[in-house]
C-alpha cells in the first residue's frame, strides 16, 4: 500500500529574488524535497499576466496550495493577491459550480522584518500575525479550503547567514515533510 502524501504546489513569491537573502534559500530547500512542485510567479510571469487555465489545472493536480514569500505590508507581495484575482474564479473556487479546491488546504510560509513582539496587541505592529491573516483566511475557507497553520519566521532583517540560515532552513524542511505527510481531506 502506497503511503499517502500530499502533493505540494507551492507558489513563490518574491519580485527581486536576487535581493532576498531568507527566501531564496528556504526556496533552495524546498527544491530539495520530492513531492513538492516549485513555482516561482514573478520569474513565470514577470509582466504579472497570469496564465488562469494553467494555475487552476495546477491547483487541481495537488492537495495543498503552500504560498511562500516574505510580508509586504501586512500582506503578500503583489502578484499572489493578482493570482488570488484571477485564479480563484467564480464556478472554479466558488459559487454553486466552483468545487474544484473543496477539501485542500492553503498555506503560508512567511518571513517578516518584524520580531515576533511586534505582531502582539501591545507591539508596534498592533496584530497578531493570526489577526492580520484573516483575509487570507476567509479567501481560502470560502473556497471550501482547510487553511493550515502558516510556517512564520520573524524578524529575519537580523538574520546572520553563517548561523540563522541554517537553522532556518532545517525548519522548513521539518515543516514541508509534515505537510506532504498531512492528511488534508484533499483524497476523500
Ligand atoms: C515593500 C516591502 C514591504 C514590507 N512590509 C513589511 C511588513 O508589513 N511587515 C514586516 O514585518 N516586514 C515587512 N517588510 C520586510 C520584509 O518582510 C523582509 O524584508 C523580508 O521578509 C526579507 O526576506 P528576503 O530576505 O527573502 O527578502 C517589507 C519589505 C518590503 C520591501
Amino acid at each position: 500500500v502506497a503511503e499517502p502524501y500530499q502533493r505540494i504546489l507551492l507558489l513563490f513569491a518574491h519580485p527581486a529574488i536576487e535581493k532576498s537573502r531568507v527566501n531564496r534559500e528556504l526556496l533552495a530547500e524546498a527544491r530539495t524535497l520530492p513531492g513538492v512542485t516549485v513555482r516561482d510567479l514573478y520569474e513565470i510571469y514577470p509582466d504579472l499576466i497570469i496564465d488562469v487555465r494553467a494555475e487552476q489545472s495546477l491547483l487541481i493536480e495537488h492537495d495543498v496550495v503552500l504560498l511562500q514569500h516574505p510580508f509586504y505590508w501586512y500582506s503578500t507581495p503583489a502578484i499572489l493577491k493578482e493570482w488570488m484575482d484571477l485564479v480563484l474564479e467564480y464556478g472554479f473556487a466558488y459559487g454553486d459550480k466552483g468545487t474544484a479546491l473543496r477539501g485542500k488546504s492553503w498555506v503560508h510560509a512567511i518571513t517578516t522584518g518584524g520580531s515576533e513582539e511586534a505582531y502582539t496587541a501591545e507591539g508596534a505592529n498592533r496584530f497578531t500575525m493570526r489577526e492580520l491573516l484573516a483575509p487570507l483566511d476567509q479567501t481560502a475557507t470560502l473556497c471550501g479550503m482547510n487553511f493550515l497553520e502558516p510556517f512564520l519566521l520573524h524578524g529575519v532583517l537580523a538574520y546572520h547567514s553563517e548561523r540563522d540560515i541554517p537553522v532556518a532552513r532545517r525548519a522548513y524542511r521539518k515543516f514541508l515533510e509534515t505537510l506532504t505527510r498531512t492528511e488534508s481531506g484533499g483524497h476523500a
